[in-house]
């Protein structure tokens, strides 16, 4: 999400004429886009803001600004505490960044927009594309109404807001005619698409209409709850052609009690039966999930179904973190904390046990045949690239020629810890 905010203002300041530098000096704008999510990422964005404080003493009329969710959290405060920044902007207000510059730039003094009203979702001017891509992102819904005990996002997104279908359809159809090939759907909870108006499309009706748009070759969406997960959205899985077999759900605890302090809305045998689901509906389904290692009242009963639930569904992959706790969330009055060294103890069993899993579903993939996605040119050097599967796992391969938007067929010789390395079968 951030990710694609992030480009979202860069399309919007080269649409006005600006131009992009990987020179910190050269700039005079510098952007800094944060996460909130746990405290690590809100340490490391606020060191970054920090090392501004140099270059604006060089350079007096460079613009420096704070957005997305740490700016929303901290609103003025920043001011305080870097009192160089021209600019604290939330996530909601990142589509107005050229009139936030331009003010500056007329000398309008510095400038705070923490508004998370629905008004401020247009989403007309994000039209357009960082070229040289076969993938991209669209965003379908802004916000989450989930609550879940230990998240900041309700509070730093707002209240859910859905794009609408018809500039949705709109958007991916001039993303196609520029060449992208596969759009991946993104949403806090894109199950609840249009929820909150029975009469609107909802989130399996939108995948329908995408999937009937000519040139779209690959469909992704992140991120569903399992507390919505829709039987017409595992169906899907079945009959749409375009919609990619992997799904990632986040599963956060194999407990019961855990789930249900965490607010979460599902049991752990609810979500056994969606993957169960999920899997008879699309055997070859990549499925991946997130889960969070010491939450307050875990203990190692709780840790271990965790563990065993982890076992048993072996996942594709699996992001752990370790419980963070978050400043106005309702976890954050819980009794019962788990110690660092402890929650660091279980994050990395959990990490251990998954890299196995992960390890021996890339080997099951020697001998096969994977369409890949080519994106470019490979990390490890010019003569090889780089793609993706329908299961979202990276392919690299060695080729003379520069394939990158096309879909190819690769056969997979090495299933590696993080890729998969194979060879070019001719089509
Ligand atoms: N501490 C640790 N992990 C968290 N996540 C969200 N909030 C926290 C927190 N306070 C994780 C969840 C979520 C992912 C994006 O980040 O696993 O799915
Ligand atoms: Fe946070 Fe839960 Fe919303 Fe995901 S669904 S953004 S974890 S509150």
């Amino acid at each position: 999400m951030n990710k694609y905010d992030s480009e979202t203002m860069c399309k919007i300041l080269l649409n006005k004429g600006y131009k992009q530098t990987t020179n910190l000096d050269k700039a005079d704008i510098i952007l800094i886009n944060t996460c909130a999510v746990r405290e690590k990422a809100e340490e490391k964005a606020l060191s970054i803001v920090g090392r501004l404080a140099d270059l604006k003493q060089k350079k007096p009329d460079l613009i420096a600004g704070v957005i997305g969710c740490v700016a929303q959290e901290r609103g003025s405060h920043l001011f305080k505490r870097f009192p160089f920044l021209d600019l604290i902007i939330g996530p909601r207000n990142i589509n107005s960044i050229d009139t936030f510059i331009s003010k500056i730039e007329d000398g309008g003094g510095r400038l705070l927009s923490t508004d998370l009203s629905d008004k401020m979702m247009s989403f007309t001017k994000n039209n357009g594309y960082l070229k040289g891509r076969a993938a991209s992102f669209l965003k379908i819904m802004e916000g989450c109404d989930n609550f879940c005990s230990y998240c900041i996002v309700p509070f730093v997104r707002g209240r859910e807001f859905s794009v609408p279908a018809r500039e949705i359809i709109t958007e991916a159809k001039n993303l196609i005619n520029h060449g992208i090939k596969e759009i991946t759907l993104i949403g806090q909870n894109v199950n609840s698409y249009n929820v909150k108006d029975r009469a609107r499309p909802t989130f399996p009706e939108l995948l329908e209409k995408l999937d009937e748009i000519q040139g779209l070759k690959r469909l992704r969406f992140v991120t569903s709850h399992p507390k919505d997960l829709s039987d017409d959205l595992i169906a899907a899985f079945g009959k749409l052609r375009s919609l990619c077999p992997h799904i990632h759900l986040p599963f956060q605890s194999g407990s019961n009690k855990i789930l249900k302090r965490m607010n979460r809305g599902y049991t752990r045998d609810d979500y056994i039966d969606l993957i169960r689901g999920l899997r008879e509906t699309r055997p070859d389904i990549a499925i991946t999930s997130d889960v969070i290692a010491g939450f307050p009242g875990e203990d190692n009963q709780d840790f271990e179904n965790t563990l065993k639930l982890v076992e048993d569904i072996r996942f594709d992959n699996l992001f752990s973190f370790k419980y963070s706790q978050r400043p106005g969330t309702r976890a954050m009055h819980l009794d019962t904390k788990v110690a660092d060294e402890e929650k660091q103890r279980r994050l990395s069993i959990l990490q251990e046990s998954q890299r196995e899993i992960t390890l021996s579903k890339n080997r099951a993939l020697e001998g096969t045949i994977q369409e890949v996605l080519v994106e470019g040119p490979a990390k490890r050097g010019y003569s090889y690239l780089e793609g993706r599967t329908l299961g979202n796992k990276v392919v690299n391969f060695p080729s003379d020629i520069n394939l990158a938007g096309r879909l190819v067929n690769v056969k997979i010789n090495n299933g590696f810890q993080n890729s998969l390395f194979g060879e070019l079968i001719q089509n």
